[in-house]
């Protein structure tokens, strides 16, 4: 070992000691020196000193939040456009678009989740989640993405956020598919932060090897720190981009860039140009999305396992849900909204705590055990805490078919069979409106499998103008 190393384990030795957390270096001696100096440079890229606070407020003590009593729904600009609530979406297309030509829109996708639902071994970007081709989930973001540039005459620079745990595959995936013809100076990855896992009875950070801590990504709202911390700010100035249009990459029909969102979250009279919403009205009580609500004069999201039964279920004098705006984390984010958020080296967001099933080394006996109970807490930040930080913030109403079609689950809800199914109800809503036959049975339900791509039309006033088959036949799986 080096004098260099030696110093260096000398002084996460005593850091360690300092807050009680020295067992991480237990099996120090055993390891060969590779292992050693992962183990020393992932301790000492963790905020330790900030631990004690952590481990206090979210492990040893944790306060749970009562909901605000003022709590009531966020208004929100509806869908229809006529009648009571009804506004006019062309003045804000025209500034979507003039901000696109402008080239002061960026894309950003997270992907640095760990898609443990899913089960898919690889990074989800990569899962063939449309309907028909099969591409790729990041092939369909990135078909969004050449269709606007196409649109509007101007580069749409790319930022994916990864984590530790897929950042390398992540990147190779790209350069192996050429970044998707957008090419690679338009496509920027940075991985977001991690957090360690910590015992629940012991408020002692975990191994999960001997040569490595137990730890997960940050959360989605990490990435409003990695954006600043990783300079993808930066270069979004140096571009001149003003706004980031923030899509998960879980759902295939998201659509990446959408002048009328990002036209209304600029210049929309009660937009602060910080950050806006799109919400779905949910379908039942127990969907499981946050809803959008305010308090003291803020917009904020209710997670869903927050939201007391009895509010869920409360109905509108016309029926409807009274808390009814479910988020689909998509987002409109201002560039100097997210240097706000990290000014003064701090970064604004709160954690959330999770238990869960930690595999760790038994520090005892040195054996790996996997709990059946859990044993640990994981903190994360979610991307929405941010909304209650904005002056003003609004929130957009679309339709479920239209743009949201999430994988998250294997089998079940929110699965690839679910997604592929709502893919191909838009594309049959879309075809249909072009005059073409689409075979349905007697429930309405499509009887085949469709999907449009972007390429070929982003609006259905686009796939008019394609050249279309006159019908689909029964059973057929179709990509145009
Ligand atoms: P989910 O909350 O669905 O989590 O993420 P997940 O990790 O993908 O999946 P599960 O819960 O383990 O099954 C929603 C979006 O936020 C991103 C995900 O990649 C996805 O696009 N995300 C989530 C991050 O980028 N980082 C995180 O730390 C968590």
């Amino acid at each position: 070992m080096s004098v260099a190393e030696d110093v260096s384990l000398g002084s996460v030795r005593g850091r360690l000691e300092a807050l009680g957390q020295e067992h991480l270096l237990a099996f120090f001696d055993e390891l060969d020196a590779q292992q050693q100096a992962a183990l020393l440079a992932q301790i000492a890229s963790i905020d330790l000193e900030s631990m004690p606070e952590l481990i206090e407020t979210y492990v040893t003590n944790p306060q749970s939040h009562a909901l605000a009593s003022d709590l009531e729904p966020a208004p929100y600009y509806a869908l229809r456009e006529t009648g009571p609530g009804s506004w006019d979406p062309a003045e804000f297309r025209a500034a979507g678009e003039q901000l696109l030509r402008e080239g002061k829109i960026a894309a950003f996708t997270v992907a640095g989740g760990q898609g443990t639902r899913l089960g898919f071994d690889g990074p989800k970007g990569t899962y063939p989640g449309s309907a028909v081709r099969k591409r790729p989930l990041f092939a369909c973001l990135a078909e969004w993405i050449t269709a606007a540039q196409s649109r509007f005459g101007a580069t749409i620079p790319w930022y994916v956020m990864t984590s530790p745990i897929n950042h390398a595959d992540t990147v190779a995936f790209f350069e192996s598919n050429r970044h998707f013809g957008l090419g690679e100076e338009n496509v920027m990855f940075f991985s977001q932060g991690v957090l360690p896992s910590i015992g629940m009875a012991t408020g002692k950070l975990l191994l999960a090897n001997k040569h490595e801590v137990a730890a997960n990504p940050d959360g989605h709202g990490g990435s409003l720190k990695a954006l600043h911390a990783s300079g993808a700010i930066a270069d979004m100035r140096s571009r001149g981009v003003e706004h980031i249009s923030y899509v998960q990459i879980d759902n295939p029909l998201a659509k990446v860039i959408d002048p009328v969102f990002l036209g209304l979250h600029a210049s929309a009279p009660d937009s602060s140009g910080q950050m806006s919403s799109k919400m779905v009205a949910k379908t039942e009580p127990s969907e499981k999305v946050g809803v959008f609500t305010r308090s003291a004069g803020k917009t904020t999201v209710v997670e869903y396992s927050d939201l007391p039964a009895k509010l869920a279920e409360a109905r509108r004098a016309d029926g409807g849900l009274q808390f009814n705006a479910g988020s689909i984390a998509i987002h409109a984010i201002g560039v100097g909204f997210v240097e706000t958020l990290n000014a003064g080296g701090r970064f604004a967001l709160p954690l959330h705590r999770a238990e869960k099933k930690v595999p760790h080394i038994d520090l005892g006996t040195g054996e790996r055990v996997t709990p059946d109970s859990p044993n640990a807490v994981k903190l994360e930040a979610f991307v929405f805490d941010a909304l209650p930080l904005c002056e003003n913030s609004i929130v957009l109403e679309t339709d479920r078919i239209e743009e949201f079609a999430p994988i998250k689950n294997a089998e079940g809800t929110d699965s690839p069979a679910t997604s592929s199914r709502i893919q191909t109800e838009r594309a049959a809503r879309w075809l249909e409106l072009a005059g073409v036959d689409v075979p349905r049975d007697l429930q309405g339900e499509c009887e085949c499998v469709l999907e449009i791509s972007p390429l070929t039309a982003m609006t259905p006033e686009e796939l008019r103008e394609r050249e279309l088959p006159g019908e689909i036949e029964r059973g057929a799986e179709v990509s145009v």
